[in-house]
């Protein structure tokens, strides 16, 4: 393992604290923690399955990888799913820090991930003790570095920048891939939150047009958390290759990392029913509508932000500490884009995640922060 830094989320405390000294309070729009109630449909599968008295099964409850398989059907345009490619995990934070090791990466292996990325892929290869790099063509690297490149990292809908790559784009990657014997892993955790020309689907890895029907060597990372406002269970999957999948859970009979019971009964039902999801999108939409206006007018700029929880945005002559300070003023948190790569100096990450009032809060006084 190699050491780790502090989290970078520590320097944020002071503006936490500048912010907080504001009259009407402070307004955390920095972190994408979900902000609105678990649906009670799954707050009342899990008070209901509180008897977890003997070992969950580690490759999750048949009832819970049926539900998975049909969601892939039903929401990601991935029919045929068998339930051996499919497993619950301990969130995908967790999962996303540990794949590189769970998958056996050592020596010269090279992780890939996006060049703005969220910072996890980069963990997991430090702990791993392998080297990742930063790269959205990974086939334009070199011939040595090539080879050492065994898991590519995507992530779409990316945070924090809200872009989406379609299915051409997914495409490349899993053809590029193919020819060096690479894992693709695709972080898909925002997919049901599509924007503008993405509202009705955004595509995933698995589905046939990026796919081609050959799942070897591919894995789909999905997680509850921001969809079903469900970040506090823990609640996630991964599906895809088979054999992969296989070599995981064996890995997971080993090690653990079992997701418990009552999660597991609260993810099947929370899987199977769509309407809550909807109704959390519809929220999301509303507030991401309010503050686009309120920023836009205010004189910022906003690139990408198709799809996710989050607005990419930047101001002329400023850089992302500047803004963070100046919003900071205005009694308001955001991220510095700087946490998630050198592209990102620039940019700010303003996050949907906070209740209407605080949004409305938000909306007021964005115009007095240039
Ligand atoms: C791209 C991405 N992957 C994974 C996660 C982690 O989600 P989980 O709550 O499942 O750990 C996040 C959370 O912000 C994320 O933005």
């Amino acid at each position: 393992m190699r050491p780790l830094p502090e989290y970078p989320w520590e320097s944020l405390k002071p503006f936490r604290e500048q912010a907080a000294q504001h009259p009407d309070g402070v307004v955390d729009l920095s972190i994408g923690t979900p902000a609105d109630p678990t649906p009670a449909i799954i707050q009342d599968a899990l008070a209901a399955n509180t008897d977890a008295h003997g070992y969950p099964p580690t490759e999750g409850s048949v009832q819970l990888r049926e539900a998975i398989v049909q969601w892939f059907a039903r929401r990601r345009k991935t029919a045929g799913l068998g339930i051996d490619a499919v497993l619950p995990t301990v969130g995908s934070k967790e999962l996303v820090a540990w794949l590189p090791t769970l998958l056996g990466l050592s020596g010269d292996d090279l992780v890939i991930h996006p060049v703005t990325a969220y910072p996890t892929y980069g963990v997991g290869a430090d702990l791993a003790d392998v080297d990742s790099l930063a790269s959205d063509e990974p086939w334009n690297l070199d011939g040595s570095t090539k080879e050492r490149i065994k898991l590519i990292w995507v992530n779409s809908p990316a945070n924090p920048t809200g872009a989406v790559m379609d299915t051409e784009q997914l495409r490349k990657v899993v053809q590029f891939a193919r020819t060096i014997g690479a894992v693709v892993a695709s972080d898909e955790c925002y997919a049901e939150l599509g924007w503008d020309d993405w509202e009705e689907h955004v595509p995933g890895l698995l589905e046939p047009a990026v796919s081609e029907n050959n799942l070897e060597n591919l894995l789909a990372v999905y997680s509850m958390s921001k969809q079903s406002n469900m970040a506090g269970y823990r609640a996630s999957f991964i599906a895809g290759d088979n054999q992969l999948i296989a070599e995981l859970t064996n890995l997971r009979k080993h090690a653990g990392m079992m997701v418990p019971a009552p999660i597991q009964h609260a993810l099947t039902v929370a899987l199977g029913d769509d309407q809550h999801v909807q109704e959390q999108k519809d929220r999301y939409r509303r507030r991401r509508n309010q503050l686009k206006e309120a920023l836009t007018t205010a004189g910022f700029s906003i690139t990408h932000s198709q799809a996710g929880l989050y607005l990419w945005v930047s101001a002329e002559d400023h850089d992302c500490w500047s803004l963070v300070e100046k919003f900071a003023a205005a009694g308001i948190v955001v991220g510095p884009g700087s946490f998630y790569g050198p592209v990102g100096e620039n940019n700010i990450r303003i996050s949907l995640t906070a209740s209407d009032e605080a949004v409305a809060q938000a909306v007021k006084r964005i115009p007095q922060v240039l």
